[in-house]
Formats: structure tokens, sequence, C-alpha cells
């Protein structure tokens, strides 16, 4: 068996805990049976040129990591990756911030990052790249003589060709993907937005196959939507422990609804639009006056760029007037929490809501989506409120589906939500349910890795 070789910016927490987020669970299996590596950045930065990686052992994989510069910090992650790609794959090009030190520090951390990868590959090893702060490792790694298989999944949203054509590098960028050997998106559209772009910008072929030809180059481009591990999400919304948070939850607010939000707090996740709807929902329904509470968790995440400061400072002015415009002695309405939440509390926190609201403007997929889902008792389970524009739309039709912008329509799917009759909860619950279960973590992990390994004309039979 190959050893696979994950190579990401963020290196996640490895070990099989509770605390242990959705890349960590999908991945650390086929990590462990494979003997395997996991390389990315340590999370440090240091004045240090020299990007010593470290390794730890963990059971059978290894752990290697590097420190980055603070200037490649700045250019490449607070820069390039963060106000150049995720602002543009998420559609938000007013948040684009197009200095042109960011992309040089981003080619240089993806070839400090090829550096260190090549030395340590063997020469059966599979190597599965994520995400788009690694769009050009593996042109890295090639110009380097790796000439091992290559993969690429992209977590975020790959944008239409319009939006793509306003980042200065757009073909570089597209370029870089044809030295993998296949590209995983999350979902159809993002796949067909990719081929739009070869297609009508690059005068590429789309193939039999999900193969894609251009740049001389050909390579399998296919969506492997993203799931979560069902069971032991599931379990940990019924430990003793988590009854017990629910429990609380309840006394504390009498004999109130929960509708229940979590997400880092990024514009991407349409957070304001959110509060305003559920505003909109204590004006037009005044009967869920003091009946109902909204907890909104949203951990602090990328602070040092100006956008994620705004968007904190609009969540708290607009949380505060709501609470102060309908809150009472023994109600507050908007419930705001901008800290972490470690995972078995969240698991207990959405078992205990009546809805679940996951309205982002854009997103890749969006795991809590299914989270929410999974954590639901199917007898009594709470309903799911999710935006078109998530990538888990595409598969979750039985969730209430709403358009992310418009608070009218969100505020409405909230009283749906609130006031639907036990039969169609169940039934609306089954089907989901069975959808997550269906697309999990293992299936993702697995088709992804199945397409890598074969060769190519197992793949055109
Ligand atoms: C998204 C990205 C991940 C990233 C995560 C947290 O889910 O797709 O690649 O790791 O956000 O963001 P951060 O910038 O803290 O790594």
């Amino acid at each position: 068996m190959s050893r696979i070789v994950i190579v990401s910016n963020r290196v996640a927490y490895l070990e099989k805990s509770n605390q242990a987020g959705g890349l960590a669970v999908a991945l650390g299996d086929a990590l462990r049976d494979s003997g395997g590596l996991w390389f990315g950045w340590d999370g440090t930065t240091t004045d240090d040129e020299s990007y010593e990686v470290s390794h730890s052992k963990h059971g059978s994989v290894t752990i290697a990591t590097m420190p980055l510069t603070e200037k490649d910090y700045k250019a490449y992650y607070l820069g390039f990756a963060n106000q150049v790609l995720w602002p543009a794959c998420h559609y938000r090009l007013d948040l684009v911030n197009f200095e042109t030190n960011y992309f040089d520090g981003y080619k240089r951390v993806n070839a400090k990052m090829a550096d260190a990868v090549a030395s340590l590959l063997k020469p059966d090893d599979i190597v599965w790249v994520q995400d788009y702060h690694l769009f050009s490792l593996a042109a890295e790694l090639r110009a380097r003589g790796v000439t091992q298989r290559i993969g690429f999944f992209l977590h975020i949203p790959f944008p239409s060709p319009g939006v793509l054509l306003a980042v200065p590098v757009h073909q570089w960028l597209v370029k870089s993907l044809f030295s993998y050997d296949v590209i995983g998106f999350q979902t159809h559209t993002d796949v067909v937005n990719f081929q739009s772009f070869i297609s009508e910008h690059i005068g590429g072929e789309i193939l039999p196959g999900d193969r894609v030809r251009a740049f001389g180059r050909e390579t399998i481009a296919r969506a492997f939507p993203i799931g979560i591990d069902v069971e032991s999400f599931a379990d940990m919304a019924t430990t003793p422990e988590a009854s017990d948070i629910i429990q609380r939850l309840n006394r504390r607010n009498l004999a109130r609804a929960h509708v229940v939000g979590v997400d880092r707090l990024d514009y991407s996740k349409g957070l304001p639009e959110r509060m305003k709807a559920f505003r909109r929902l204590l004006e037009l329904y005044p009967d869920k006056q003091n009946k109902v509470t909204l907890m909104q968790i949203a951990p602090p995440t990328r602070e040092a760029i100006v956008a994620y400061y705004d968007i904190r400072e609009e969540l708290e002015q607009l949380s505060g007037s709501i609470n102060g415009e309908y809150g009472s002695f023994d109600w507050t309405p908007v419930r705001y929490i901008h800290r972490n939440v470690s995972r078995d509390k969240l698991a207990a926190l959405f078992r205990g809501s009546e809805v679940g609201l996951v309205t982002p403007l854009r997103d890749g997929m969006n795991l809590v989506a299914k989270e929410y889902v999974a954590a639901q008792d199917a007898d009594n389970p709470g309903v799911l409120i999710l935006s078109r524009f998530a990538g888990a739309a595409e598969d979750l039709e039985e969730a209430l589906i709403v358009n992310p912008y418009d608070i009218d329509d969100i505020a409405h799917a909230m009283e749906q939500g609130l006031s639907m009759p036990i039969q169609e909860r169940r039934e609306r619950h089954k089907a989901l349910y069975e959808r997550v279960r269906k697309n999990d973590a293992t299936h993702w992990r697995e088709s992804f890795l199945n397409a890598l390994t074969l060769n190519a004309e197992e793949v055109l039979a």
C-alpha cells in the first residue's frame, strides 16, 4: 500500500478525540492505515529564513511542519490566500486587495513548501494537497523532479469565469492546477465553472471521464463532496454530558425554542443578514417575541485583516440593538458568542435546538449543516435552514432552502421551521440523514484516493 502524504496550510489536530474537526477526521484514518505523513505550516512566524522542518510521530503518522517568516505570513497567508483568493472565490471582489507583493509571497511559500515536501517523499508515495493556499504546489514539486501522483482538493468554491477573471493571475492559477493528476471540487457547480473557464478562456477541451485538456496536459476534474463522520458526531450529541447541556439550555430559557448558528466570524457566512432576519421574524410574527432565542456562535478568525474586524463590529452592534429593542428582563433574544466552543458542546447545542440556521452568502460545502442533521433526535428532529449558495444545498434538498441575501425569506423559513408538524420534520430529517450518511467523510476520502490511484486507462474505461 502506498503511503499517503497530505499537504495543507494548517495541520489539523490528529488524535482520535471529540475535538478533532472535519478534515482531521476525514484524513486521519487514511493516514493511520498507510503510515502517512502530514506536512504544513506550524502556525508560527519567525525572523529566521531557514524554514527548518520539525517532525513528530503520532502512532503510525508523522507530522512535519515548518514556520513562516513574518513577511511570508503577511504576503502569503494574510495577503494572497486570504485577501485575494478567499474573497474572490466567495464572490466578494469588493474585498480583494490587489497588492502585487502578495503574489510573490504566495509563490515563494509554495516553493519553500515544495522544497520541504520533495525532500520527504518516497518513490511510491501518493500526495494529496488541500485547499486554496497551495494551488501551485504541484507545479513546484514537478519542477523539482517529483513524478509521484499528486491530487488537489479545493475546499472553497471555484468561482464562475466572470469572477475569476478579476483575479490578476487567473491564467497562472488555472495553469498551476494542470500539474495535478486529479483536481477535486466540492460540487458539480464548481466543476462546471472550472470547465467553462478552460473552454471559454484558455481554449482547452472537456473530454469524457471528467478529463480536461489544456496547456499541453490532461487531468481529471471532478466533484467529491466532503462529508462528516456521522456516527461519531451523533454519538457526541447523545452522551450523558450532552443531555445535561440540553437540559441546562432548556432550564435557562424556560419553554423557549432555540435557533442555532455556528460559523467562523467570516464575511462569507452571511451573519449580519441572519441577525437582521431574526429581527424581521420578531417583527413579522410578534407571537415569537419572548418565545424564541437565536444563539449565534462565531469564533474569531483572521482578525489581522480589516474586513474581519469590520464584520465583528457590525455583528456586535446588530446583536446589541436587537436585544435592546426586543429583550425583556427574562429574555435575551440574541445570544452571541465570539469564542471557540468545543465540538461536544456544539453537538449538544445542535440537538437541543429546534432550528439550525446555515445561511452563508457563499460556501464551499458547509459541514455545520451536516453536523446539525447528524446530531438530531430522529423521533423529534429539528429543522435545517440552508442557503442555496452553500455547496451542501446541492445535496441536502430536504432542508428549507433560502436565499441568504433575502431577509424576509429567511424570516419566513424560521417561522416555517418553528411551526413545522412533527411528521414533516421526521420525513425531512430521515431523507437528510440518509444523504449525510451516504456522502460521509470515508466516502469522500476513498472516492478521491481511488480516482488518484487509478491509472488513466482505468479512469477512461
Ligand atoms: C476554511 C478553509 C480552510 C481553513 C479554515 C480556517 O475552512 O477552507 O483551509 O483552514 O477555513 O481558516 P484559517 O485561516 O484559520 O486556517
